[in-house]
């Protein structure tokens, strides 16, 4: 199902409804390779995709009926928004963000999304104990989220964090693959007590 939820001031029940389960947020979902591989992959836990690009999620939403994957949701929404009031607090268990924009001239890097106060908004949105995961083959972009998240105080390194997705890879990620890049990911765990900065 597909929802609309850009400009608005929509606070989502995130289960949309489903009793309590793991529930997995894939931000900048692209074409959904990602997201519905791993709703295939775990049907007990929900996956919301969210992207900006409607055309793009509508095809998602397709692929998703023809896989006759019921434990999806898709969002048409900004990211920034999304975690900064429209997801409650503690409500999800792994967020990715994979491939995002990387803006790699010096005159447009203030345009990336990640940055500190991004991280602090992830560390509200995950369950104690929740997972942050990230990936991008432009290098100096991922080694600014790393650093990021090593000084952030709601953060510690969860290399175990990404086990159970193993080979699940996004429609970007094949695409840099296929031209000889790597594209490193790593994942952040919020201290188990929880968040609260
Ligand atoms: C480079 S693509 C990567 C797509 C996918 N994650 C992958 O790896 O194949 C970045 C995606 O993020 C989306 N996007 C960019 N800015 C966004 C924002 N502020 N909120 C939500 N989606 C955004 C774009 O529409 C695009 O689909």
């Amino acid at each position: 199902m597909l929802h609309i939820i850009t400009n608005t001031y929509t606070v989502l029940q995130p289960l949309f409804g489903r009793p309590p389960m793991p529930t997995e947020l894939d931000m900048g979902c692209g074409k959904g390779r990602f997201a519905l591989d791993l709703a295939e992959r775990f049907p007990d836990r929900l996956i919301l995709g969210a992207d900006v690009m409607l055309g793009r999620l509508r095809k998602v939403a397709k692929k998703a009926d023809r896989r006759g994957l019921e434990n999806v949701e898709l969002l048409r929404a900004n990211n920034l928004e999304l975690v900064g009031y429209q997801i409650p607090d503690r409500s999800i268990s792994r967020a990715h963000l994979l491939c995002p924009d990387p803006w790699p001239k010096d005159k447009h890097r203030n345009k990336r999304l990640a940055t500190t106060d991004f991280f602090s908004r992830i560390a509200r949105i995950l369950t104690p104990g929740g997972v942050f995961h990230f990936a991008t083959d432009h290098v100096p972009y991922f080694e600014a989220m790393q650093r990021i998240a090593e000084m952030h105080p709601a953060f510690e390194r969860a290399d175990d964090g990404l086990d159970d997705i193993a080979g699940i890879k996004t429609d970007f990620e094949l695409q840099w693959e296929a031209q000889g890049k790597r594209v490193p990911h790593a994942a952040y765990r919020t201290a188990a007590g929880g968040a609260r900065l």
